[in-house]
């Protein structure tokens, strides 16, 4: 797929090549995101890609991700001057209530969500419906590295290579009717096994909800990934199918997709639902737009702590502006949060 993104968007190639021990397996395509042509790199490793994806545990990856990574085009990248953040922090330091409510517990509770096999439905206002094993719904796709940044609502951040498809690619392939306006994407739900949803006092209405705008789902830079750091995705981080669209708070991001509804209303989602005053629809990064409890001005980009907190500005749209402002214009933001 040809994606064209504004220069603002582009990085140095340092930034983007992988870590050594799959560099062998990797066949360079020319990368359309930067507009290079297709041409053959070179497959040594610098000090630098080590660096980067140190603490990347081994992969027990299924056939088809593995068959998936000789074609993937890895110059997808889009946090411009950015450091990888290490993985061991992208991985034991989450939001996953399905696992439990505090920032290990999606980690010590990973063996609780049971992936394989792993079914999706895609429904609704859609001319191709369908119910797909996750390797038949990736099968089609070229998987694409993307660096991009994660702020969350709370106020952390990080930058995490995903490996993913754009979701546009996934839509065309079903296609939207003229009653499809918005995308509603929903998580397994699975009493038996998931600690947060076993208890029947929990506050959130399973399964967790999101949604996206019609427009906003066909934007390139928002992805269904499948892997991150050159790997399958930790069940932490949304094993085995996530979405990310990085302009937007990390909640927008749901984790463990099991169904992808195209439908006609603007979808209810958990965090509306549950606080309708402090988390929107839209969740749009806005460091004018304070939430209630907390300012959006600043925030800390992991590993943080007491002695090092790393505190930065945080970006209008987390730094996406060029590439996503215009599915805004004429909107009230605070109004539209
Ligand atoms: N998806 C589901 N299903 N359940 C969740 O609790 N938490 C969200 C989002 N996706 C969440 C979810 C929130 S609040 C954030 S900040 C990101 O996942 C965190 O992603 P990470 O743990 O990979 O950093």
């Amino acid at each position: 797929m040809l994606i064209k993104l504004p220069p603002a968007s582009a990085c140095k190639e340092s930034d983007v090549t992988p870590e050594s021990i799959y560099l062998s397996r990797r066949k360079f395509v020319g990368s359309s995101m930067l507009g290079l042509a297709a041409t053959a790199m070179p497959v040594l490793a610098r000090a630098e890609d080590a660096v980067r994806y140190a603490g990347v545990e081994p992969a027990k990856a299924p056939a088809w991700f593995q068959s998936k990574l000789s074609s993937t085009q890895w110059q997808a990248v889009v946090a411009k001057g950015e450091t990888i953040t290490p993985y061991v922090d992208a991985t034991q330091y989450n939001n996953f209530y399905e696992l439990g409510a505090n920032k290990g517990d999606p980690k010590a509770n990973a063996a609780a969500l049971k992936t394989e096999p792993w079914t999706v439905v895609v429904d609704g206002e859609v001319a191709n419906p369908g119910r797909y094993n996750l390797e038949d719904f990736i099968q089609p796709h070229q998987l694409e590295e993307r660096i991009y940044r994660l702020r969350c609502v709370e106020a952390w951040s990080m930058v995490v290579p995903w490996l993913g498809i754009p979701l546009s690619a996934l839509l065309k392939q079903v296609a939207p009717t003229s009653k499809g306006k918005f995308v509603r994407f929903e998580t397994l739900v699975d009493r038996e096994n998931l600690p947060g949803q076993k208890s029947s006092f929990g506050l959130i209405d399973w399964p967790y909800v999101e949604g996206l705008r019609i427009d906003e789902a066909m934007n390139p830079l928002a992805i269904l990934a499948v892997g991150m750091y050159g790997r399958t995705l930790p069940n932490q981080n949304g094993a085995p199918l996530r979405l990310v669209v990085p302009w937007k708070y990390g909640f927008k991001s749901i984790k463990s997709i099991v169904r992808i509804s195209l439908v006609e209303e603007q979808p209810k989602t958990t965090w509306q639902s549950l606080a309708a005053d402090e988390y929107g629809f839209y969740a749009n990064v806005n460091p004018s737009v304070d939430h209630p409890r907390w300012t959006q001005a600043r925030e800390r980009r992991l590993p943080s702590g007491l002695f090092s907190p790393n505190v930065r500005d945080t970006l209008m749209f987390n730094g996406y502006g060029d590439e996503v402002a215009s599915l805004y214009s004429g909107m009230d933001l605070r109004v539209n949060y």
